[in-house]
């Protein structure tokens, strides 16, 4: 049985039908690369994913670590194990980085019934995740995503990942937006906590391009498309996407999508 197991899934927003029948598995140790056009649901699913309570699911099943976490609210997931970093993250205007780390950790904790973290070992856990994630030490001080670049925003994610140690990441378009140093960083960042959990976590990284999984090699490849799945498997569809683009695809499926 695989982590999570996305069975005929149906979402709506708005009474708009945006995902008509997904199937998606992904297990810790694999990094899944879920591609598509704009507009083609690829955030709608990772939204779903995380229980996003603007997405309507009207038929199918998303079954997690053996439990059916179809109706979940959002923190049951994230304290199930599920993480999500944002393709648009939000500030938080007075709430320092430091602050929110300790208090996301200690929302965790508290789900697995143990005690709150002493500061000591706070300082040390974040100190070593941001030595990981190549986060600069001045950033735990900073009102979090105020004022931080588009890449700074990401490096956060990626901190806030190294420290979750969840059983899935989903990451959607943690590539957007971002220059050629930035996406390096942002890519060394998860191959680095990826590299840390090893067999202990799964990935699931959305993006429109390709550009981010030469970086970050995914061993399994889907391509989203109005909705569906239309085309599965390793890595040579990256390449295949990269040489054709996506009109291959719609020309390939667009008659019956
Ligand atoms: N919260 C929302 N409200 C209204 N429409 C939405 C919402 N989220 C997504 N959609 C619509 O669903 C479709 C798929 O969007 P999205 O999942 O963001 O695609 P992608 O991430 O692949 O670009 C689009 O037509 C978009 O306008
Ligand atoms: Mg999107």
């Amino acid at each position: 049985m695989a982590d999570i197991e996305i069975r005929n899934l149906h979402a709506s927003v708005d009474g708009k039908e945006i995902l008509r029948g997904v199937n998606l598995e992904v297990s810790a140790g694999e990094v899944h690369a879920l591609m598509g056009p704009n507009g083609s649901g690829k955030s709608t699913l990772a939204n779903v994913i995380m229980g996003h309570p603007a997405y309507e699911v009207t038929e199918g099943s998303i079954t997690f670590l053996g439990e059916d976490i179809t109706e979940a609210s959002p923190d049951e997931r994230s304290r199930a194990g599920v993480f999500m970093a944002f393709q648009y993250p939000v500030s938080v205007p007075g709430v320092t980085v430091t602050k929110f780390l300790r208090s996301v950790m200690n929302a965790h904790r508290e789900a697995r019934g143990e005690e709150a973290i002493s500061l000591k070992e706070f300082r040390q856990t974040v100190e070593a995740a941001m030595e990981l994630t190549k986060v600069p030490k001045e950033f735990s001080s900073r009102y979090l995503n105020e004022g931080f670049s588009g890449g700074e925003k990401k490096r956060m994610e990626i901190l806030q990942l190294a420290l979750q140690q969840p059983r899935l990441a989903v990451l959607d378009e943690t590539d957007s937006g971002l220059d050629i140093d930035a996406l390096q960083t942002v890519a060394e960042g998860v191959n680095a906590v990826a590299g840390e959990q090893g067999d202990k976590m799964g990935i699931l990284i959305i993006t429109h391009y390709q550009r981010i999984l030469s970086l970050v090699k995914p061993t399994h490849v889907h391509v989203l498309y109005k909705g569906r799945i239309v085309k599965e498997g390793g890595p040579e569809i990256v390449t295949q996407l990269e040489a054709k683009g996506y009109g291959w695809i719609e020309e390939e499926v667009g008659a019956s999508a």
